[in-house]
């Protein structure tokens, strides 16, 4: 009988695809981003990405706990300063927004994976992710500043360290400079494959980490390039990087896809900001059903290759998921 093949037997219920679905998702695939602020009592909402805050370390704590709560294993912290300066001197300070934070959520919730973004931006007064020299990041002097800072959010406690910047060599000078502080046991997951995006737009306002002149071009990858992943990726692992991430996650499927068929380490996807707000956004309007958008959105992420995504939706999503 004409066709043999009638694929639609296998989608004739929602029990018989569930048999055959092929990728599925957890809370357990999402780590949570929180950015802290200074202060106390604060618990700003962020007026491009609706449902996501800036918060002083009290309220980061139940925070934390809530996401614990919802089976999410892990959140990545982002700092916002009461001062910035040229060089970024809170990122290191033992007494900084991110160190406290890290401090008090372990105290609370010792059980939680804390993950802390190494970078310069947030902490800047120019918004770059390095020293400025010449109107340019400077790579090298940059490495040192890193490397403390890293080495800072161990020593607070942070379960593992994720350097943002795109210097070249810093996962190799973070792995050295962890090591020789006694901190050898601490997972490294490098912002691999990380592109000079205009999806981190609402981030920056949520961060206050736009450059107050020029772009990141000079340091994050070209969008148009998709073997210079590889390299990328390839070099952090080659220093010693335990999770590689590509980032952003929704334009840059392929890339993800790439880097999980060419290398066995643990690859991870930040969906980003601009990927959150435009759901939200267009949620609000009545224009897509956005929680079933969101699904699809990370459903397509796991597809591609990312073992763990990074994602604003992973409250949300674990409710779903959860019932
Ligand atoms: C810091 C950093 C950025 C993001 C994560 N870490 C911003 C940037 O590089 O400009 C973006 C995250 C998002 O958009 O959700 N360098």
């Amino acid at each position: 009988m004409f066709p043999v093949h009638r694929p639609r037997r296998l989608r004739k219920n929602e029990t018989i695809r569930r048999m055959v679905r092929e990728t599925s998702l957890s809370p357990d695939d999402f780590i949570y981003p929180l950015f802290v602020t200074f202060g106390k009592s604060v618990r700003k909402e962020i007026s491009s990405m609706p449902g996501c805050f800036q918060e002083s370390v009290d309220k980061i704590v139940k925070h934390a706990k809530e996401v614990y709560s919802l089976g999410i294993p892990s959140v990545m912290l982002f700092g916002i300063p009461e001062h910035k300066d040229e060089i970024g001197s809170n990122a290191y300070d033992e007494h900084g927004v991110v160190q406290n934070a890290i401090n008090a959520i372990k105290d609370a919730v010792p059980e939680l994976v804390v993950i802390t973004d190494v970078c310069m931006c947030e902490y800047t007064s120019h918004g770059h992710c390095g020293i400025i020299k010449d109107g340019d990041v400077q790579n090298d002097p940059t490495l040192e500043l890193l490397s403390k800072e890293a080495v800072s959010h161990a020593k607070a406690g942070a379960d593992m360290v994720a350097p943002s910047d795109m210097m070249d060599g810093r996962v190799e000078a973070i792995r050295f400079a962890l090591d020789e502080e006694g901190f050898s046991e601490i997972p490294i997951m490098s912002y691999a494959a990380k592109y000079a995006s205009a999806f981190y737009g609402p981030f920056r306002e949520a961060a206050e980490s736009t450059p107050q002149f020029g772009d990141r071009r000079s340091y994050q990858m070209d969008p148009a390039n998709r073997r210079e992943a590889l390299k990328e990726v390839a070099l952090d692992i080659e220093e010693g990087a335990d999770i590689v991430m590509v980032k952003p996650a929704l334009a840059y499927l392929d890339i993800i896809s790439d880097v999980r068929d060419a290398f066995d380490v643990p690859v991870a996807a930040y969906n980003v900001s601009g990927e959150y707000s435009l759901v939200k956004a267009a949620g609000r309007l009545g224009w897509i059903d956005e929680k079933r958008v969101m699904m699809e959105i990370l459903t397509s992420i796991k597809r591609a290759g990312a073992d763990v995504i990074l994602t604003y939706f992973a409250k949300e999503a674990a409710k779903i998921l959860n019932k």
